[in-house]
Order: C-alpha cells, then sequence, then structure tokens
C-alpha cells in the first residue's frame, strides 16, 4: 500500500517481479533515518547494536522481551509539536487516537497543546482516565451506541461528529433529555476518489460514513441539525481517507466543503464557524516515501480554505485537522527475535519472528510494505532476499513480504520492523492465543512499559469457562 518498490540488493534478484529491483547493494547496516525514529541510531563500534533513546535494543530485549513496539517518546512529542507549531493558535490539531492510543500518549498530547479525536467509548475512557480536558475532545463514529453517546454528552466532549441522519435526532433527543446543547460537526463526503487502498479511502460515496453532499443529501443533513434544539452545528467535516501523499484530494475537498458553507449561508444566513480536514497524511514505510512536513501540509491546507473562501466572500472558518499515523507511525518499530530460517532454493529465505500478523495486520490486510533491518549487530555478510513471516497458522501471516536481510543472519538475532507506531498495536489481535507485545517508551537512557505485554492469566481471565 505505501508506494515502495523492493529494496535494491544482488541475491535472487531474477525472482523479483520485472522493475522491482534495481541498483547495488544497499548497505543493510544503513538506517534511513525517514523511516526509523529519531533517536535511532547504529552503535559505530564494531559491534554495530543499534540504540534509541539512549538504549541499544539488546538490553531492551532482555528487560522487556521480545516481540515489543518501542516507542521514542522524543521523537512522539518533536512530532506533535510540529503539527501544533505548524497550524498555529488559529486551528486545531486533534490527534486521531485510533492509531494508538494509552494514557501515557493521552498525556503527552496534552503536555504539547494537540487535541483528541475519540470514536468509541473505550478511547473515550482511556482519554478521560488519563486527564485530557473534554472540551478538547472529538467523538467520531458511525455507529455511536446511546450509551457512547450519553456519556460524551455527559462528559462535555468538544463536538460531536454527527454520520447519519439517524445520529442527528440521536444526539439531540440525547442532549436535550441532559439539557444541554451539543456542539456537533456533519461528516461529509464530498466525492474524492483518494490514491490509496480502497479500504481505507473514505471520501468517495459508496461506503459506510459521512453523508453525501451529492443529491443535496449533505445540505439535508444540515437543515435538520439547524431545526434541532439540543444541537448546536459548528462546522463540516471530511476526511478523504488515509497514507494519501498528493494534496490534491484535499484541494478538491476544501473546495467542496467551503461550497457547503456557501450555500448554508445563502440558505440560512449563517456562517458556520469551523471545518475539519481530517487526517490521513502519509508516511514513509521504505525509502521510495516521500512524506510531506506538517508546516507545508499547514500552509497548503490554510491557503486552500482561505483562497476558497475569499471568493466565496466567507470568513475563513477555524481549521482543524486529525493526523494519527503521521504523528505517532514513524516513532515506533517493532523489535522481533529470530526463530527460524529456511531458505528455499530459487525463490527466497523464509525469516520466522517471534510475533507476526496479531502485531501487524496491516500487511495481510492492505498488502501494506515495511522495511527492516537486523539490529543486535552489524554484518557486512551478502544480502539475502528475505519474507519475514509470524509464528500463526496462516501462511498470510507476513510481516514484510521481501526485504534484504545479512545472508549470516541466525536465530537469536534481533530484527526490527520501523514504522509501526500507528495502527499495529491498535490493530493487534490475539490469533492463535498469542499475547499482544507491550509498548515501551524511551527517551534518555531509559526506557519505560506504556503497555504492558499480555499473560496467559490475561487470556484465561476473560475466559470464564
Ligand atoms: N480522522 C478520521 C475521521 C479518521 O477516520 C481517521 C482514520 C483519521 C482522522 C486518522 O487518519 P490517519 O492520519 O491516521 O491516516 N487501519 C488503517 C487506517 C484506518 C484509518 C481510519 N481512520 C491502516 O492501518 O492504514
Amino acid at each position: 500500500m505505501s508506494r515502495s518498490a523492493h529494496p535494491a540488493g544482488p541475491r535472487h534478484a531474477d525472482v523479483l517481479p520485472e522493475g522491482h529491483y534495481s541498483g547495488p547493494a544497499a548497505d543493510l547496516n544503513a538506517l534511513d533515518p525517514k523511516v526509523w525514529a529519531q533517536t535511532v541510531t547504529r552503535d559505530a563500534d564494531a559491534d554495530g547494536v543499534v540504540t534509541v533513546g539512549g538504549i541499544d535494543v539488546k538490553t531492551l530485549a532482555e528487560r522487556h522481551g521480545t516481540p515489543a513496539y518501542v516507542l521514542d517518546e522524543a521523537d512522539f512529542r518533536e512530532r506533535a509539536r510540529a503539527w501544533r507549531t505548524a497550524f498555529g493558535q488559529d486551528a486545531d490539531v486533534f490527534y486521531a487516537g485510533k492509531a494508538f492510543l494509552s494514557r501515557a500518549v493521552v498525556r503527552w498530547l496534552h503536555e504539547e497543546g494537540l487535541n483528541l479525536d475519540v470514536c468509541s467509548g473505550g478511547e473515550l475512557a482511556t482519554a478521560l482516565s488519563a486527564g485530557m480536558p473534554a472540551d478538547r475532545i472529538a467523538f467520531h463514529g458511525n455507529n455511536k451506541s446511546v450509551s457512547e453517546i450519553t456519556r460524551a454528552i455527559e462528559a462535555g466532549v468538544g463536538r460531536i461528529v454527527l454520520d447519519s441522519f439517524q445520529e442527528i435526532v440521536r444526539v439531540a433527543h440525547i442532549a436535550q433529555s441532559l439539557g444541554k446543547r451539543q456542539p456537533v460537526q456533519i461528516r461529509i463526503t464530498v466525492g474524492v476518489e483518494a490514491h490509496t487502498h480502497e479500504f481505507i479511502a473514505t471520501a468517495h460515496e459508496d461506503q459506510k460514513f459521512g453523508i453525501p453532499l451529492a443529491g443535496g443529501q449533505a445540505a439535508e443533513a444540515v437543515r435538520r441539525a439547524l431545526q434541532l434544539d439540543g444541537l448546536e452545528l459548528i462546522g463540516i467535516h471530511s476526511h478523504i481517507g488515509s497514507q494519501i501523499f498528493d494534496m490534491s484530494g484535499f484541494e478538491v475537498a476544501a473546495h467542496r466543503v467551503v461550497g457547503l458553507l456557501k450555500d448554508i449561508r445563502d440558505e440560512h444566513g449563517v456562517e458556520l464557524p469551523e471545518i475539519d480536514l481530517g487526517g490521513g497524511l502519509g508516511i514513509a514505510y521504505t525509502s521510495d516515501d516521500d512524506p510531506r512536513e506538517p508546516h507545508e501540509i499547514a500552509k497548503a491546507l490554510t491557503e486552500i480554505v482561505t483562497r476558497e473562501c475569499d471568493s466565496a466572500k466567507l470568513r475563513t472558518p477555524r481549521i482543524s485537522v486529525e493526523p494519527g499515523r503521521a504523528i505517532v507511525g514513524p516513532t515506533a518499530f517493532t523489535l522481533y527475535e529470530v526463530g527460524t530460517i529456511k531458505p528455499l532454493d530459487g525463490l527466497r529465505t523464509y525469516v520466522s519472528v517471534d510475533g507476526g500478523m496479531s502485531d501487524n495486520i496491516r500487511t495481510a490486510l492492505y498488502d501494506a510494505e515495511y522495511s527492516v533491518a537486523l539490529v543486535s549487530r552489524r554484518s557486512d555478510a551478502e544480502p539475502m532476499l528475505a519474507r519475514v513471516v509470524g509464528k500463526h497458522c496462516e501462511s498470510g501471516d507476513i510481516v514484510v513480504k521481501d526485504a534484504f536481510l545479512p545472508g549470516d543472519l541466525a536465530p537469536g538475532d534481533l530484527i526490527a520492523v520501523p514504522a509501526t507506531g500507528a495502527y499495529c498495536r491498535s490493530m493487534a489481535s490475539n490469533y492463535n492465543h498469542v499475547l499482544r507485545p507491550p509498548v515501551v517508551a524511551v527517551k534518555d537512557g531509559e526506557s519505560r512499559v506504556i503497555v504492558r505485554r499480555e499473560t496467559e492469566e490475561d487470556l484465561l481471565r476473560l475466559d470464564v469457562g
């Protein structure tokens, strides 16, 4: 799903699909800063062990076991701050909790001045329990339950993003019965085909999210929302999809959202004060991906909205965005221990690790591409074409489909898959009763477990016989 081709390397090149192999061998000891968290370095000494946050991965593996998600706290904070700074005081950045949420993360976001997008009662509970002020929380989802809506309104969330005609009435009714007027946005689909995997594109009309702009449905939703006492309609929301590099989709979305704001002004005499352009900005999973910096994105989005509003003679609304992957994705890697190595003559070498599709479903689900490196030592052995697979009873249990690893790789070596901060722990499962790995935050030479490893007792506690 990332745009990456295969990494370069000389061995078994003939078995790669044509056009996917090029050039001389990449230095397998090099760690491309595009895909690795900021504090990741390889020790210059002969051993060449990789360190992150000032701790080497062998120490991390001894302390916390493998597999483990290792998250660079300084990098997370810096990326969060970069988004906040780029958008400035006249805009809001809502971190999308679905990418990865834990109480530590909520506290970091709070401290860095970001808001939070949640999309379930569980995410809401995590946010509130870690002290995120409710008015900085946006509540999303296409099928929020009555109890979730009630809890969100009682807590005083800053906005609920309405996703259907039924929900407009449902939220209005619940708010009114609680004696409240709930700030809401309406999520619309603007009819853009985002250039990303089908399962994570969300602005075309034929899918479950949002109310289509087409056929006047979004305008009708606005009409109804404006009539209901329990709702305070504060804006329009559009999220066009995920892992997007091309800004043109956002441009079309902004154009159409502002068009709707203009129609609302003309019909109702109301200028809605906010627009939310969602998240979806792509990150580098391999060296071939070229993501944009937050300041470039902020500049582009602000310019588009301002230009569109100027030409529609509207006051420019307050903009908000909801990056998830672009903040947390690059900040973590998954540390695995190599268990078995199986060379298949003329094909490739299967390298089995102690995790798999239960800690990273993205390769199986979206055909996502990842990079991988040997991190417990340096190696100058010949590259071998490898496929990194997990320990699950399923042949689709692939973590990295095609990658070059040193030919002297051996059981017990530690390898790491970078850019697994987003949608890996948050989409982890217990398939085959494999225990979900911990999330270990590292900073200034210290490591701290922020989500502990699951235990067999955890599994058995849920299984009540
Ligand atoms: N806002 C809304 C309304 C969303 O639905 C999403 C993602 C985001 C923001 C954050 O998008 P991001 O900046 O993280 O791309 N599991 C898939 C991604 C699903 C995204 C769902 N919604 C994956 O692993 O690629």
